[in-house]
């Protein structure tokens, strides 16, 4: 579940909650909720700001217990930086740690006061969608698989003075629950998270929302489709590959072309025959995170009854090494007819995405977008900030940016040029499954541009991105903001 979102028009001096949050900048001034708690509480928060023991530095918290003349039993301040300096990332960032120390309670219930602090570029609702968003993902915990579970004094609920952005709050509660979704599909262990939970959990959506539809293709179908590279990659494992597809259909009026989103779902992966290191390989139940977001960017779509149509394939594979595995040397064929030399069994994003990109054209997409943790190269090229984007489409490639900047989920465009091109050619099938140690984000890119040939197509490189680094690190949900927007984007487009 969500945090419950509301709007509040009361004053933070007098709102019903057990926390208020209000922001101060760096100069020593307060934003206008700040004034009115300073004003309420007889000059406290001015003298604690002038004696230094408040600071108004970017996101530096400051809590105060049992202010006299505030109603609510805890006030939290965040530091805004240096008031010309405000802008969107500062924005979050205030909000996030702000967040972050109500994480664990004990309030219940905080009422924000930062949607009406202005931002250079940056509307009402945009402030109040930002400062739900984060609020809800800073208070989400993983608990599925943990005996002991975390206290049950979380923050629950969110009241926002913000003026007229009940639609703002609407969009945020969608795509909180899809950014939720996500997370949760990624922080699950693989023995739990396998194909099949991937496709219960479509039906899970399918079943408790309006206007979806959903057909999952077991293996002997796949056969039939000629699927043979995903198939290739599904062979080491006991768990069976399925083809999930989501359809929602809100354009209405029979119908329109739909928007369509590709997912890598290899919900573990070994590297197989071409085994990978030991050290981290746990972090490999993420490489399905390309699955959760589009996923979670579906549903937020739904959930905010975009009226346009969408279809969501997710290719929802284990890829281990058994007697019956694929090898390196293999030569599979995809559903394409193009062959492909398998070179390295852990080049398997690519295999299972070639199959899945060429059945969605079947859908005759307006515009198609995969999302995959595809290369550890990207992660090198671009760390853990930035997407990696790569389309031969101008206008599709600005829009996905539009949206990353407009959401502060952002991409950074790769090129795709046909010089790349050579690195994959085989002598014994039409291509091989690597490139060589140059430029590894591109060649993948490129391997998927030969099954998207005339579609108006864009791969995001999540391997970077998806993630928190480390053994405690968790699923950070991205690029379901990006994409949530871009959807949105389209309305009316
Ligand atoms: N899932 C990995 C990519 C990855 C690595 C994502 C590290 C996040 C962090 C992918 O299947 C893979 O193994 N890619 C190989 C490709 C190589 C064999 C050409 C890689 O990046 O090393
Ligand atoms: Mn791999
Ligand atoms: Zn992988």
């Amino acid at each position: 579940m969500t945090l419950a979102f509301s709007l509040t028009p009361d004053s933070p001096a007098q709102v019903a909650a057990d926390a208020v949050v209000a922001g101060v900048y760096e100069d020593r001034s307060l934003s206008a909720a700040a004034a009115e708690l300073d004003l309420a509480a007889g000059g406290a928060i001015t003298r604690l700001l002038a004696s230094g023991d408040i600071s108004g530095k970017p996101g530096a918290v400051t809590r105060l217990l049992e202010l006299a003349g505030v109603a609510a039993g805890r006030v939290v301040l965040v530091g805004l930086g240096e008031a010309g300096k405000l802008d969107g990332a500062r924005y979050l960032k205030a909000c996030a740690e702000s967040a972050k120390s109500l994480r664990s309670g004990p309030a219940r219930r905080a009422a924000v006061y930062l949607p009406e602090i202005e931002v250079p570029g940056r509307d009402l609702a945009w402030r109040a969608r930002t400062a739900a968003i984060a609020f809800d993902a800073h208070t989400y915990r993983y608990s599925a698989t943990l005996k002991l579970r975390p206290n049950g004094d979380a923050l629950l609920e969110l009241a926002l003075r913000a003026p007229g952005a009940a639609a703002a709050l609407a969009q945020a509660d969608a795509i909180a629950a899809g950014v939720r979704l996500a997370r949760e599909l990624g922080n699950l262990p693989p023995n739990i998270c396998n194909p099949a939970y991937l496709a219960a959990e479509a039906t899970r959506i399918s079943t408790s929302e309006a206007g979806v539809s959903l057909q999952v293709l077991e293996r002997e179908e796949m056969a039939q489709l000629g699927m043979g590279s995903l198939l290739g990659v599904a062979r080491g494992s006991a768990n069976p590959p399925k083809l999930i597809v989501l359809r929602y259909a809100g354009a209405g009026a029979g119908g329109t072309r739909p928007y369509a989103l590709v997912g890598k779902g290899i919900t573990f992966d070994s590297g197989g025959i071409s085994i990978k290191p030991g050290a981290g390989m746990e972090e490999m139940k993420f490489d399905m995170m390309g699955a959760a977001t589009v996923m979670g960017a579906f549903l937020a779509a739904v959930r905010m009854r975009l009226p346009l149509d969408l279809v969501c394939v997710v290719p929802a594979v284990e890829n281990m090494p058994d007697g019956d595995a694929y090898r390196p040397g293999d030569v599979v064929t995809s559903m394409s007819g193009q062959t492909i030399e398998i070179v390295n069994t852990d080049a398997e994003g690519r295999l299972i995405l070639c199959d899945a990109l060429t059945y969605v054209q079947r859908y005759e997409p307006r515009a198609t977008v995969d999302v995959a943790t595809l290369t550890g190269a990207c992660v090198v090229a671009l760390g853990k900030h930035a997407h990696g984007l790569m389309s031969r489409h101008d206008d599709l490639a600005g829009e996905l940016l539009a949206a990353g900047d407009a959401s502060l989920d952002r991409a950074w465009r790769l090129p795709l040029w046909d010089d790349y091109q050579p690195q994959i050619d085989s002598a014994f099938a039409d291509m091989a499954n690597v490139g060589g140690k140059t430029a590894g984000a591109i060649t993948a890119g490129c391997f998927l541009a030969r099954f998207t040939d005339g579609q108006r197509w864009a791969h995001l490189d999540i391997a970077g991105t998806a993630w928190d680094e480390g053994r405690k690190g968790m699923a950070t949900g991205r690029p379901v903001g990006l994409l949530s927007q871009w959807l949105i984007d389209r309305v009316g487009a």
